[in-house]
């Protein structure tokens, strides 16, 4: 399959695209590199510098490359940013998407055939759950403006598939973490706010201690649970949804996540024993819009697509992060 990748040259998209062409499909990647890297990209593959923004120049990349599908990560995807800057989130995220379907409803409407579409969505549409694990039919109820442009473009895509016919799955991730074995490529933002990212840079010397954002929680241990979902086994996942939307398979929600927590303070704990040294930690306040107790109910796409984690052991996940980050200090600026 030839495939279009918005956002490839990302974190997940950069992982996703070499297993897309291990798997022999075709890769373009249509990225604005503002927070993707070319380094990311592997040897080699087609990328096309645009924004979703500039629809007459997204609508001219889709009509060039015909893709039978695409792949559409590309988003502002930071929490806090999203509540200080709603706007550019919502520009961002909702109409880029929708600039991004109307080039593909146009395609339709001349090739006579649907682009089905993988839509990179997030645990962050639930918001605060009312049970775990998190099944796909739990109530949608984001708490923050980036949860919120993520769940609009999920609503956007199933209008148009009721009205137009535009088969799409939508993956929403769980806590992506983790980085391809060999650490060539890893997790590399600009704006840095992930626990197990952070807990490394610390460890290499960058930050002076690990801030733990609350000890009250209703968790065994008082800090927050997440399910850390290792970033290869999401590009799996990904490699089975765009296949089955081939194979005709009906637009669709799975939850990607391992489907087991763990806690602050467990992540970093097992970040020590990774790394061969405790890490000085202050304890903080609660982070706003911190829910709880986040974890997958993945049933689903195991059942559906045959989706099977392969990283499942927690050390394991963050020595394939640590590989990366002890490569790259400085992520993709020291290559
Ligand atoms: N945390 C700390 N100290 C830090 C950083 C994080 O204690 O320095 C805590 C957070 O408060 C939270 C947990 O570690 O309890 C995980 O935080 P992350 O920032 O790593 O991840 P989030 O759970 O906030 O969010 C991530 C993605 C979202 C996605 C969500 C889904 O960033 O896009 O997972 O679970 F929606």
């Amino acid at each position: 399959m030839r495939l279009l990748v918005t956002g490839g040259a990302g974190y997940i998209g950069s992982h996703t695209i070499r297993q897309l062409i291990a798997a022999g499909h075709e890769v373009v990647v249509l990225d604005n590199f503002t927070a993707g890297h070319r380094e990311a990209l592997p040897e080699g593959v087609t990328a096309e510098e645009a924004d979703l923004l500039d629809a007459a120049r997204v609508g001219e990349i889709v009509t060039r490359h015909e893709p039978d599908a695409v792949i559409h990560f590309a988003a502002l995807i930071e929490v806090g940013d999203s509540m200080r800057d709603p706007r550019r989130f919502y520009r961002n995220n909702v109409v880029g998407s929708m600039n991004l379907m109307d080039a593909l409803l146009d395609a339709k409407q001349k090739r006579g055939k649907a682009v089905p579409v993988v839509f990179s969505s997030t645990a962050a549409v639930y918001g605060e759950p009312d049970h775990v694990p998190i099944p796909e039919d739990a109530a949608k109820r984001p708490t923050s403006v980036y949860g919120e442009t993520k769940l609009a473009t999920e609503k956007l895509l199933d209008a148009y598939d009721a009205a137009y016919g535009f088969p799409h799955m939508n993956l929403r991730y769980f806590n992506v973490c983790g980085a391809i074995e060999g650490g060539q490529i890893g997790e590399a933002h600009p704006n840095k706010t992930h626990l197990i990212e952070l807990a490394l840079l610390t460890a290499l010397g960058q930050r002076p201690s690990m801030k733990i954002f609350g000890t009250d929680y209703p968790t065994p241990d008082g800090t927050c649970i997440r399910d850390y979902i290792h970033v290869v086994d999401l590009a799996d996942a990904h490699v089975l949804a765009v296949q089955a939307l081939q194979d005709g398979a009906p637009t669709t929600r799975y939850n990607v996540g391992l489907g087991h927590g763990f806690s602050v303070k467990e992540v970093l704990d097992a970040v020590d024993r990774v790394v061969g040294t405790p890490l000085k930690r202050e304890i903080e306040g609660r982070r706003p819009g911190d829910p709880a107790v986040l974890v997958a109910d993945s049933a689903r796409i195991k059942a559906d697509l045959g989706w099977t984690p392969r990283f499942t052991n927690l050390d394991h996940i963050i020595e394939t992060a640590w590989a990366w980050h002890r490569g790259h200090p400085h992520g993709y600026a020291a290559d």
